[in-house]
């Protein structure tokens, strides 16, 4: 399976569904996604239960040649639920139960709704365990969405409790380790301890991050109960779950540990996305990376954009080109499968204008056209890619921890953890170094370098581990709030950086929250960018300066360090730098680790590819709206696209392939 599409039978006439197979056939699709919003059709009435409907639609599809992929239905509870158990509904942080309408209107600690869709999943897993048809299981849909806020009813705070007490053991060590000294918060008791709803002032920032931490295993949890019911029925069925990228809520390094392979949901322009059709190619790369990184291994793409995106309001229809681009690009970085959003334009509700292939009237036209030709054009570069990694020599990491300590404490108002991740990642991936993105456990001992944006949260093992791999040779970057607190969101009362101020041979004596703007860096006189945000003033160490702060009472000051350690060498920036001064950081980063790109490319020409033991894919993606060209190295062969005299010549939004033996 290659190509897919989401498809709603129940939202059409059942005289319409050979007719979309059929077109499906002729455009090259291999799979189909169902069911995950279908509960009210499926089970109308408590316990009663109506599967004909799909099991036609799974036939219609099994007579087309098409696999299926069912989702469990439980983001979209039917109304019965709500009415005959209204604490089903959720509670925002001003306590005001909402209401029903819209979808996952679910609290996921409470027990009814918990019983209701163990229930429905174990009807569905029974009814259809072992159908040849039907190739995966997802689990819901994108969990954690319609989630902000969280909720905070009664049971959530009951599992909160019970939450604490498992991870603290006794009400002291909780008041021990979060400071509860402070401002009278002392506990007596777990039964005490509030979800942090709206009060006078802010919270204790340790009771936040405990209830980040919270809400994301209790989604977890719920997901794994599901897969645990599918997996006792129908133990031969993939589960996958729909993931969002960069959101937020769930800690993806932890729930992906839970599914036989990860899908993400991609949408590059969105209704809510800033700026035109045009988007950075690193913005759309930098999620299908971390998607990669999470198993480390090839993804699906559940949902991949096949039109404008709306809701109340509409984004920006993609070009001709575009979709064709976003889908090589989702395989260029590690899609086995990509399924496109939706088959056909909806004529009701909430999503009548995020489009399909197929428009409102259901006849093929441009994005079916085009879609068309990707698939054909695609599947055969696909062939050679299954299963086929996206090796990369450069790992960025990415916490949790330190996002929503960040979300927490942003310390300047722009501050994103995110978006400073973003800075180090498009700096490598518009050079053409392909990046691996992980989670603090990964394993980094394969990487030559290793970029950790502002460790904010450490602990003495974690920095240990960062000790061994900058002995054993690796080269490591860390910037500015690295070693600042402990895993209970409170201050470590040492010099920063904690436990790997030594590694980095640099102390952090003062520092400058820059409201008042960006501060300038130079390098051997030569102005090479700014810092933003933050500036760190360093006494400097046994690390020597590579780049120094331009201005404010800290000129001539450190602004980015290098300390020779074991075999290799730490890294330490001061402050955010800008695009300028991370260009520079990554240079001698490369430099220094001898890592290579896969070729540089023009600007707006994004390259990288999957490797195996014998060969090279390599993708040329052109994200620009004119026409480059790409020199490429005379032993490639061009397996799709247009070139001449070792020139790939790439049309507005073209895509080439090339394979290169190794
Ligand atoms: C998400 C969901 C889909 C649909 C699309 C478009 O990605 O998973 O069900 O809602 O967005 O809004
Ligand atoms: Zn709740």
């Amino acid at each position: 399976m290659k190509f897919g599409v989401d498809y709603y039978p129940e939202h059409w006439p059942r005289e319409r569904w050979e007719r979309d197979a059929e077109l499906m056939v002729a455009m090259g699709i291999d799979v189909v996604r169902m069911a995950e919003f279908a509960w009210a059709r499926l089970e109308p009435r408590p316990d009663v239960y109506e599967f004909e409907w799909l099991d036609d639609a799974i036939a219609v599809m099994q007579n087309a040649g098409i696999k299926v992929v069912l989702g469990t239905p439980t983001a979209a509870t039917p109304t019965w639920i709500a009415q005959n158990d209204p604490d089903t509904r959720p509670v925002d942080s001003h306590g005001v139960r909402m209401s029903f309408g819209g979808r996952h209107h679910v609290c996921h600690s409470n027990k009814r709704y918990r019983e209701r869709s163990a229930a429905i999943v174990t009807a569905m897993a029974e009814h259809y365990a072992g159908r040849p048809n039907v190739v995966a299981w997802q689990i819901d849909n994108e969990l954690g969405n319609s989630h902000n806020p969280l909720c905070y009813c009664d049971s959530c705070r009951a599992a909160f409790h019970v939450w604490l007490e498992k991870r603290y053991g006794t009400i002291d060590a909780l008041n021990a380790a979060w400071g509860t000294e402070f401002w009278s918060q002392t506990y007596a008791g777990f039964d005490q301890i509030p979800t942090p709803r709206v009060t006078p002032n802010s919270h204790n920032p340790s009771v936040l991050l405990a209830w980040r931490r919270f809400c994301s295993d209790l989604i977890i949890t719920f997901m794994n109960d599901q897969c645990a019911i599918i997996r006792e029925h129908d133990a031969n069925v993939p589960i996958t779950h729909n993931l969002m990228g960069f959101f937020d809520k769930v800690d993806y390094t932890r729930m992906a540990d839970g599914l036989d392979f990860v899908s993400h949901d991609q949408y590059p322009v969105g209704f809510w996305t800033e700026g035109s059709h045009l988007q950075p190619a690193h913005r759309l790369a930098m999620p299908l990376d971390f998607m990669y990184g999470l198993k480390d291994k090839p993804f699906w793409i559940m949902e991949q954009q096949s039109g404008p995106a709306g809701w109340e309001t509409i984004g920006a229809t993609p070009r001709p080109g575009q979709l064709k681009l976003w889908a090589a690009q989702s395989v260029a970085h590690g899609a086995d499968c990509v399924v496109f959003f939706r088959w056909r334009t909806c004529l009701v509700g909430t999503e009548q204008y995020w489009h399909g292939i197929l428009p409102h009237d259901g006849e093929p036209g441009r994005r079916y056209d085009e879609l068309k030709k990707t698939v054909a054009a695609l599947k055969p570069v696909m062939e050679r890619c299954v299963g086929v990694g996206a090796e990369a020599e450069v790992a960025m990491v990415f916490s949790y921890d330190d996002l929503w300590a960040h979300q927490i404490q942003p310390h300047h108002p722009e501050y994103n953890y995110t978006g400073v991740f973003s800075r180090f990642y498009r700096a490598l991936h518009s050079r053409g170094v392909p990046v691996a993105i992980v989670g603090p456990a990964a394993d980094l001992s394969r990487y030559a370098a290793v970029v950790i944006p502002s460790p904010f949260t450490i602990d003495e093992a974690f920095a240990a581990r960062l000790h061994g791999y900058v002995e054993a040779g690796g080269r490591l970057v860390v910037t500015t709030r690295a070693g600042i607190k402990n895993r209970e969101n409170a201050v470590i009362p040492v010099t920063p950086p904690a436990f790997i101020d030594r590694l980095l041979g640099v102390r952090v004596s003062d520092y400058d929250c820059l409201r008042a703007g960006a501060v300038a860096v130079s390098r051997n006189g030569e102005a090479i960018g700014s810092g933003e945000f933050w500036a760190d003033v360093i006494d400097e160490g046994t690390a020597e300066t590579r780049a120094r702060f331009a201005g404010e009472y800290y000129t001539g000051k450190p602004a980015a360090t290098r300390n020779a350690h074991g075999n290799g060498a730490a890294y330490y920036i001061a402050t955010i730098p800008d695009d300028g001064f991370a260009a520079q950081i990554v240079d001698d980063l490369c430099r220094d680790a001898e890592t290579h790109p896969v070729l540089t490319p023009p600007d707006g020409v994004e390259v990288t590819r999957r490797r195996s033991e014998s060969e090279d894919i390599v993708f040329l993606l052109n994200h620009a709206d004119a026409a480059r060209s790409v020199p490429v190295p005379a032993e490639w062969d061009v397996i799709l696209g247009d070139s001449a005299a070792g020139v790939v010549k790439l049309p507005a939004f073209g895509v080439a392939v090339c394979r290169a033996a190794r």
